[in-house]
């Protein structure tokens, strides 16, 4: 009997889907960045003055997931690092992506160490390391460039404390300057600023728009050229690949998702060819990966809610009313020790899991006792268990 690893391992090594995977990577920053020909140049014509010695203007970067904000802001200062070195200015570039570093700790340790000083991980006050960051920057007389990546998920979790003294900071300078580069996907974020730091931040503002399909044929076209092996593209596929993230609200990160995900089944399949039909599948399984991770993260009271769906769809298949279905989640929550919420808020809980693709809710009619809104859930019972696995009093429940 043949081992059926051998056979996938001489499947995988056989392929000859991918010339060079890693540039279909997402974090991979691509040299040509096609369609953004507009930002780049309004990027660097902000931040050109710094190779004079002067302070840039502060940006403000926004525009919908996947636009190429991240892309475009770290390949113009990549070229301006370069320029720099190449007529000897020494720039302090710090790239700090707020949503895994979102104490304005991290935030403050990292631009440290961009001004080039380690700061441990704990043990000083964030006041202490402000200062010893305004220290630093001026003993060092390098012009600092903050880029603050998803800016929003700091604001969000501490206020914009840091923000707001990171704004006021060159006031305390006097031989060097610092220059903040922020950028978000959260349209609505400026709102919540105090409008001090929203003034100083949006000195200049750079919105990225949505691609649209042709563009997105474009990008993917050029992306694929180097990643993929000559002819192992049939033709329809990168116009699928674009058409579907296009609907996605132009978001390039899907497109090249899928575009990879597809050559990866193809490739697991031991087909030669990527086909439309990769493109389907590869579509099914972002689609259910995403619907895990949105469940997964969601807080507990809902999560019971779908539990409760789960097992109301059990019995007959097809749901239940709005009333069992609070009924059920009223007790399971009791259950656990917990004072259930109100029915309007499960109401309210039912319309999101309903706008988010996880439940579906519609009212029928029952003849002559009226209309009653029914309730089912729209994922498998394996994404579910897949969602659900890491919380033992929810899990646990699952139908076998
Ligand atoms: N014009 C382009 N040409 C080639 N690749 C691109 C282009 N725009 C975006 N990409 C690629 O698409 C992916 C998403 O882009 P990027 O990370 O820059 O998006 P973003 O606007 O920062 O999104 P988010 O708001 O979610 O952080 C990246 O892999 C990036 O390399
Ligand atoms: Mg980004």
């Amino acid at each position: 009997m043949t081992d059926p690893l051998d056979s996938l391992f001489s499947r995988v090594l056989g392929a000859r889907i991918f010339a060079d995977r890693e540039r279909m990577r997402p974090d991979y920053v691509p040299d040509d960045l096609p369609h953004r020909e507009g930002q780049i140049l309004k990027l660097a014509e902000i931040l050109a003055p710094s190779l004079k010695g002067s302070r840039p203007s502060n940006i403000f970067i926004y525009g919908v997931p996947g636009t190429g904000k991240t892309a475009v802001t770290k390949y113009v200062l990549k070229k301006l690092e370069a320029e720099g070195r190449k007529i000897g200015v020494d720039l302090g570039l710090a790239y700090i992506n707020c949503k895994h570093d979102d104490t304005n700790y991290r935030v403050l340790a990292d631009l440290c160490e961009a001004a080039g000083e380690r700061i441990p991980f704990t043990g000083l006050s964030t006041s202490e390391v402000f200062r010893r960051f305004v220290r630093l920057v001026d003993a060092s007389g390098k012009m600092i460039f903050a880029v603050l990546d998803e800016v929003d998920a700091l604001v969000k979790k501490t206020g914009d404390k840091a923000l707001y003294d990171l704004t006021r900071i060159n006031q305390r300078l006097e031989r060097t300057r610092i220059s903040i580069v922020g950028i978000t996907n959260d349209l609505k974020f400026m709102e919540y600023l105090d409008p001090r730091v929203r003034s100083s931040l949006g000195e200049e503002e750079l919105v990225f728009p949505p691609y649209g399909a042709s563009e997105l044929e474009d990008i993917l076209s050029r992306r694929a050229a180097v990643a993929f092996n000559e002819d192992t593209l049939d033709a329809g596929v990168i116009k699928l690949c674009a058409a579907l993230a296009a609907k996605e609200h132009g978001d390039a990160r899907r497109a090249l998702d899928l575009l990879r995900i597809s050559g990866e089944i193809a490739e697991r399949n031991g087909d030669p060819r990527v086909t439309e039909e990769h493109v389907r599948m590869a579509q099914r399984e972002i689609e259910r990966d995403r619907v895990v991770e949105v469940v997964r993260t969601m807080p507990l009271h809902s999560r019971i809610l779908i539990l409760s769906l789960h097992l109301l769809s059990g019995k007959g298949g097809k749901g239940g009313s709005t009333g069992e279905l609070y009924d059920l989640y009223s007790s399971i929550s009791k259950n656990m020790g917990l004072e259930p919420l109100t029915q309007r808020r499960v109401s309210d809980l039912i319309n999101e899991l309903d706008m988010l693709g996880i439940a579906n809710a519609k009212v029928v009619s029952k003849g002559r006792y009226g209309r009653t809104k029914v309730v089912s859930l729209s994922i498998s019972t394996k994404n579910l268990k897949e969602a659900l696995q890491d919380d033992p009093r929810v899990g646990v429940l699952i139908r076998r």
